[in-house]
């Protein structure tokens, strides 16, 4: 069964092409590594023992694109992580993220339409909610106008995915909304390399205590939480990479309910950023620099799953505790540093 993973070198994707080949799947990638590496292939090989597909083209290129479709006629599942994804960069170039993340998504699915069954997951986020009115957060809860482009991306993604679906018959679909991924795989020959400045918590712990970093910032120690810091919902990288293999098998085995289903991939659990940082200081053993400085324009107080959904339905639960996947990105942070 061959699969073709989108962005299959980015940090998402890369444990994502690891568990499917772990299931038997044949992978294909594409990737343009314009936010990764071909390296990452290595890393997939050493811990599978196989070496999946790849071919280097920028989804941007739609007759690329076509011509992808017609010399992989037997692809039968599409894993669409390939995106730009940094909101601060959103705002300054938003033709750059309506380009790369809707324009590329329109292509893939015209191709997708064309054949007479296929099965499609999208990388969808807990942006859509912006601050959810109540905690934990069903996939019920509204939909909140996006505070970026790059957020608008996904709410835009979501729609004509749906809309798209309605029309094309033998199209599956599946958005899965992630709340805070972070992590690397066990081994460490696979993890995030975010190029720059961190725009996620975990890295940027990592990178300050690895010395990268002189200190980390905590944005705001007064919002209404247990110790005045926000709130997210954390989630293993290797779990949420196991969401998709499980939703692809839903599609695949013809055991979606509507052809067009969402479900939150989190772990339930909210922790603040305090007690991620004492998570950092538990299994690294060191004293972390951090300040308080003044509450970041933008930030929401507090998000985290309810993933009854996602149990239920999809019979997928995140295994793995915060301390032990701040160990294995520590693990990482490490071995990339050496
Ligand atoms: N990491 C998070 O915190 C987070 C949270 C919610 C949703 N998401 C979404 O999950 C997906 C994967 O995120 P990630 O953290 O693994 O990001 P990533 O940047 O590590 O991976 C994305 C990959 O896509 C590739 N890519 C980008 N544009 C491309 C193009 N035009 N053609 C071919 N390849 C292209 C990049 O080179 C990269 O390897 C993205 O859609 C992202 O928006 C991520």
């Amino acid at each position: 069964m061959k699969v073709l993973v989108t962005g299959g070198l980015g940090f998402i994707g890369s444990h994502t092409v690891v568990e499917l080949q772990n299931e038997g799947y044949e992978v294909v990638i594409i990737d343009d590594c314009s936010n990764s590496s071909e390296k990452v292939l290595d890393g997939i090989t050493a811990i599978t023992g196989k070496r999946p597909l790849f071919e280097k083209i920028d989804l941007k290129e739609k007759s690329k694109v076509e011509d992808f479709f017609k010399r992989h006629t037997d692809v039968q599942g599409v894993i669409h992580f390939a995106a730009s994804k940094a909101v601060g960069e959103s705002v300054e170039k938003p033709l750059l993220y309506y380009e790369n993340n809707i324009g590329t998504l329109v292509y893939l699915l015209k191709e997708l339409s064309r054949k007479s069954k296929s099965s499609f997951i999208f990388s969808s986020s807990c942006t859509v909610y912006g601050q959810a009115d109540t905690m934990p957060i069903t996939e019920n809860a509204p939909v909140k106008a996006a505070e970026s482009p790059y957020g608008n991306t996904k709410q835009m993604g979501e729609e004509i995915i749906r809309d798209t679906c309605k029309v094309t018959e033998g199209l599956n679909a599946i958005a899965l909304r992630y709340f805070n991924p972070m992590g690397a795989h066990p081994s460490s020959e696979i993890g995030e390399l975010p190029i720059g400045v961190p725009q996620n918590l975990v890295p940027f712990i990592t990178q300050t205590g690895v010395g990268l970093r002189e200190q980390l910032s905590v944005f705001g120690d007064d919002y209404p939480t247990s110790d005045g810091t926000c709130v997210r919902d954390y989630i293993y990288v290797v779990d949420l990479a196991k969401a998709h293999v499980v939703a692809l098998q839903r599609l695949l085995g013809g055991k979606n309910k509507t052809n067009y289903e969402v479900f939150n991939v989190g772990t339930g659990k909210g922790s603040t950023v305090l007690e991620v940082i004492k998570s950092f200081e538990k299994v690294s053993g060191k004293k972390l620099n951090y300040k308080i400085v003044d509450r970041r324009p933008g930030d929401i107080t507090s998000a985290y799953a309810d993933t009854t959904l996602a149990n239920e339905e999809l019979g997928w639960k995140a295994q793995f505790t915060l301390d032990e996947a701040m160990k294995s990105a520590w693990d990482w942070e490490q071995k990339i540093r050496s």
